[in-house]
């Protein structure tokens, strides 16, 4: 084989492998705000987190806790509530983690006083969701 030919399967094999790494990304599903997190919300946060009473400042009901959220500012911390992107900058993940403290915010670790413990699984969706834009 002449150095070119060798040269061009070289190439050939990494246009290969790039085109494969790209559809792979393409079929790993991101997280949907609609389908994957309200859902969350509506069963471990909203019975407290609503319209009647928004503690905290915050509701998570359907149809407000997007805007509510995104790119919102917290109360409790210099943090945004979720910041798109970036989930170690977004104090709904901390509050939810249990870092909520040394994110230079207050109170308790959500969802709180129920022992109806939002499963890791939930946990990791929401991070995937905010550090892939927190897209609606
Ligand atoms: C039993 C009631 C209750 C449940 C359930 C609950 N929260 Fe809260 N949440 C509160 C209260 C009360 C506060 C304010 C006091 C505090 O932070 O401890 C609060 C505060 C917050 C804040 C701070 C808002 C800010 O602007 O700084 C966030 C974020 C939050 N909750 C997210 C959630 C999420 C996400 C869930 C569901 C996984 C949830 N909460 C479930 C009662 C609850």
């Amino acid at each position: 084989m002449t150095r070119l030919a060798a040269y061009r399967m070289l190439v050939l094999g990494l246009a290969i492998l790039a085109g494969s790494a790209a559809l792979a990304r393409q079929s790993e599903s991101e997280p949907s705000f609609d389908r994957d997190i309200q859902p969350i919300f509506d069963l471990r946060c909203a019975t407290c987190h609503n319209n009647d009473d928004p503690v905290g400042g915050l509701t998570l009901e359907m149809h407000f806790a997007y805007d509510q959220i995104v790119g919102v500012p917290s109360l409790q911390s210099g943090f945004k509530r979720v910041e798109p992107g970036n989930s170690q900058q977004s104090y709904l993940l901390h509050k939810i983690v249990g870092t909520h403290i040394s994110a230079g915010g207050t109170g308790f670790a959500m969802p709180a006083f129920t022992g109806n413990l939002i499963r890791p699984e939930e946990i990791r969706l929401i991070e995937a969701w905010i550090d892939t834009g927190a897209k609606k």
